[in-house]
């Protein structure tokens, strides 16, 4: 498996141009099936593992897609399948936001329950209280989910949410587009992506207000268009730099993002002694020669974000000081705090709860490490950048899965990191 090789200590300076959002690209493309005919085509896609897969659902359902740089074109008007794989679904549990489109076009829909992964169980339960609400009948055996809506279209419903899921937010927005009648989401989900999908599907011809509040309001309507649209920063990768600078002491300048998406990212670095300074649209990061411990509890936005979190904790690592976080997101997100404690950070878990004494960063030292999924192998990746020597981070194909071009852009901010292939071949001679 491919691994990074990091030799730590390195301030890092320079600017990073920060790619499409992968959370905001995921269930664009997955709305793309609503068009019944036309092109539509998706501008500042992230090449990413992740976009990858959605693809392969996507063509796997019937779509055309051509993929250059990072512009998608995607023709549904061939879609024929109403069933994802098994094998598709296992790769990515996002392939799950195709169902409230096939549900919305066809009136059927059939997937195998998404794998679980790392952070947690990861239910659908929210999204098909919904979609039954909507009058989905919805059958759930031997593996599969299959939902058929009553007389081929759905109906507009009055739909609480239990707990504000990112995706069931999603999945029942695009839903609700072609149903009869109005649907109304309490309790919704009001991440930055909602308002991006919300955008996209009204342009086209979606008629759908209050994406970023918790109550969205989805009028039904006939049929929907093709259209161009350009995707969101993605804020996560935004954060994750924003670490970078901080971990290494040194002093980078983030463009293409959006400030208002990293508010409470801002705000707990600032409150690390981070210097934080806006310049036109872009921020500049200056990581101080001492950072002190914080708390921090993940909430949905704009709470702090649960994705920040094992990146967060191998910056605390390097903190004076103790800090608490508290993970109130998912069920299982510290598969990272072993990994860390391999480096000499001193971490005690309890429940959700990460209790971390700080050291300087003298205190990390470079070793074999693992990731375990997408950000604990982030957090590796910065806490190597502050220890001593190298650290060799493994299964990195967690990391691909959601940073474009990862290693590049931390090389020219001054990082001393290296992709190692390792072919077998050479084990064989
Ligand atoms: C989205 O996942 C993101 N993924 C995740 O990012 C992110 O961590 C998460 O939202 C929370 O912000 C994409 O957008 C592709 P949820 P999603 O439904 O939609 C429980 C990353 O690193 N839940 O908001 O799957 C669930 O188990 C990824 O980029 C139910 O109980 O998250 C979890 O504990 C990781 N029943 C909590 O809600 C349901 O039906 C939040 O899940 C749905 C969710």
């Amino acid at each position: 498996m491919e691994k990074y090789i990091i030799m730590g200590r390195n301030p890092l300076s320079g600017s990073v141009r920060i790619s499409g959002s992968k959370n905001a690209v995921l269930p664009i493309l997955a709305a793309s099936i609503l068009a019944q005919d036309g092109q539509t085509i998706i501008k500042d896609v992230p090449r990413l593992k992740d976009v990858q897969v959605m693809k392969e659902v996507l063509e796997f359902l019937g779509c055309e897609i051509e993929w250059s740089g990072t512009t998608m074109k995607v023709d549904a008007s061939k879609v024929q399948s109403i069933e994802v794989s098994d094998f598709l679904m296992r790769k990515m549990r996002a392939s799950n936001l195709v169902m409230g489109p096939l549900l919305a076009r066809f009136g059927w829909a059939k997937l195998s329950y998404p794998g679980g992964c790392a952070i947690g169980s990861r239910p659908m339960d929210l999204h098909l209280k919904g979609l039954k609400a909507m009058g989905a009948k919805v059958e759930e055996k031997f593996g599969f989910i299959e939902a058929v809506a009553e007389n081929g279209s759905l109906k507009g419903a009055e739909i609480c949410l239990d707990f504000p899921s990112v995706g069931a937010t999603e999945n029942l927005m695009m839903a609700a587009c072609l149903a009869q009648g109005e649907t109304i989401i309490s309790n919704a989900a009001k991440e930055p992506e909602i308002a991006d999908l919300e955008t996209f599907l009204n342009k086209m011809g979606a008629q759908i207000s209050g994406a970023g509040t918790d109550l969205i309001r989805i009028k039904g309507v006939e049929k929907l268009i093709a259209v161009e649209h350009s995707i969101i920063p993605d804020r996560i990768e935004a954060g994750t730099f924003m670490v970078a600078g901080a971990i290494t002491k040194g002093n980078i300048k983030l463009e293409n993002i959006q400030v208002s998406h990293l508010e409470a990212v801002i705000a707990k670095l600032k409150e690390m002694d981070v210097k934080i300074i806006k310049e036109g649209k872009s921020l500049r990061v200056i990581g101080p020669e001492t950072l002190r411990a914080v708390d921090i509890k993940t909430m949905p936005f704009p709470g702090f974000p649960t994705d920040m979190q094992p990146q967060m904790m191998a910056l605390l690592s390097t903190a004076k000081g103790t800090s608490i976080i508290s993970e109130n997101i998912f069920e299982n997100r510290f598969k990272h705090v072993d990994e860390l404690r391999r480096m000499g950070a001193n971490i005690k878990v309890e429940g959700r709860i990460a209790i971390i004494k700080g050291k300087d960063s003298g205190g990390l030292s470079g070793t074999f490490v693992n990731a375990s999924d997408l950000r604990a192998g982030a957090a590796l990746v910065l806490a190597g950048l502050a220890a001593q020597d190298a650290t060799i981070v493994d299964s990195i194909y967690h990391i691909d899965r959601g940073y474009e071009n990862f290693e590049q852009k931390l090389r020219v901010l001054g990082a001393k990191i290296i992709r190692v292939r390792e072919t077998y071949k050479e084990w064989e001679k």
